[in-house]
């Protein structure tokens, strides 16, 4: 079955009006693989319709990052949800989601200025405007975010509990290539040996996963290492940040933390910008 295609307001309402049990969003900015068909297949079991959203949020993007080469592949996007039973898909154009420059808009507060908001000022007050926008159009029961994008779903949970969003939020785990890489549209930018850099992200990961029971300092530490090296390689890795956060706040744990933290690292090789993490748990 092909889902309805809504790009204007009028289309998203009428086919909203059809869809009668609940219904699960998925909120994207296309360019789909298979992280993101995980959450829709997700979507697929918690609601009884699924809608996809494809949006490229300029909101989001700073004045030097990726906005204009960001990859829209709008038609593969739709086989691939075709195939996953996707029931509406909502892509409105810049305009129509922007008919002017949003005046009133959300703030991230701060845990919207660390981790990966002290590197991309004003990236998660652009993303929880536009989930909210999108909350507001599609009218989902249950909304569904990747772990990927650990500090983007801590966000919205925050939003969702700070404003009494009516939303059930829901995440599902990062999918990784069989060698570790977290899938990522931008990995699409990568050539083969900018490729095997980039494996050092979900190395160093791994090498702090390990050092999980030796308390956070043997954490950063084991990983440091592993980036360090891969500042040496051809073509060098340029590391951003590696922290050691608690996962409801992004604030960096203390030594003496005990329970659930999030191990976060970005980096970029070449021009492309990579981010990951992996949940810990710190006895
Ligand atoms: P986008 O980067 O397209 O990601 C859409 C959703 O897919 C997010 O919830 C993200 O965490 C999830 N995702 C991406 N890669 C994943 C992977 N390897 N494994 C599991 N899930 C993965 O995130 C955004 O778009 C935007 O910020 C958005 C929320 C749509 C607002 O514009």
């Amino acid at each position: 079955m092909t889902p309805v295609i809504a790009r204007t307001r009028e289309e998203l309402a009428s086919a909203r009006a059809e869809i009668t049990g609940t219904l699960a969003l998925v909120p994207t900015m296309g360019a789909l693989h298979e992280g993101h068909l995980s959450l829709i297949r997700r979507a697929g079991e918690l609601a009884d319709a699924v809608a996809v959203s494809i949006f490229v949020n300029p909101l989001q993007f700073g004045p030097h990052e990726d906005l204009d080469r960001y990859p829209r592949t709008f038609e593969a996007d739709v086989a691939a949800c075709a195939a996953e039973g996707v029931d509406l898909i909502w892509a409105p154009t810049v305009e129509e989601m922007y008919p002017a420059q949003p005046q009133v808009r959300l703030s991230a507060g701060r845990m919207g200025t660390v981790v990966e908001g002290a590197s991309r000022p004003g990236h998660f007050d652009g993303v929880l405007t536009v989930v909210m926008k999108l909350f507001n159009q599609v009218r989902p029961d249950v909304a569904v975010f990747g772990a990927k994008d650990a500090q983007q779903l801590a966000l919205i949970r925050r939003m969702v509990a700070d404003l009494d969003v009516p939303v059930r939020i829901e995440a599902g785990p990062t999918v990784r290539e069989a060698d570790g890489l977290a899938l990522s549209s931008r990995n699409r930018y990568l050539s083969p040996e900018e490729r095997r850099t980039a494996l050092a992200l979900s190395r160093a990961l791994r090498a702090g996963e390990q050092a999980a029971g030796e308390g956070p300092a043997a954490i950063l530490h084991a990983a440091r290492a592993v980036l360090a090296e891969a500042e040496q390689a051809d073509p060098p890795l340029v590391p951003d940040y590696l922290e050691l956060v608690d996962p409801a706040t992004f604030e960096p744990v203390g030594e003496s933390h005990a329970g659930e933290a999030v191990l976060v690292v970005a980096a970029k090789v070449g021009t492309t910008r990579l981010i990951d993490n992996v949940p810990l748990t710190l006895e």
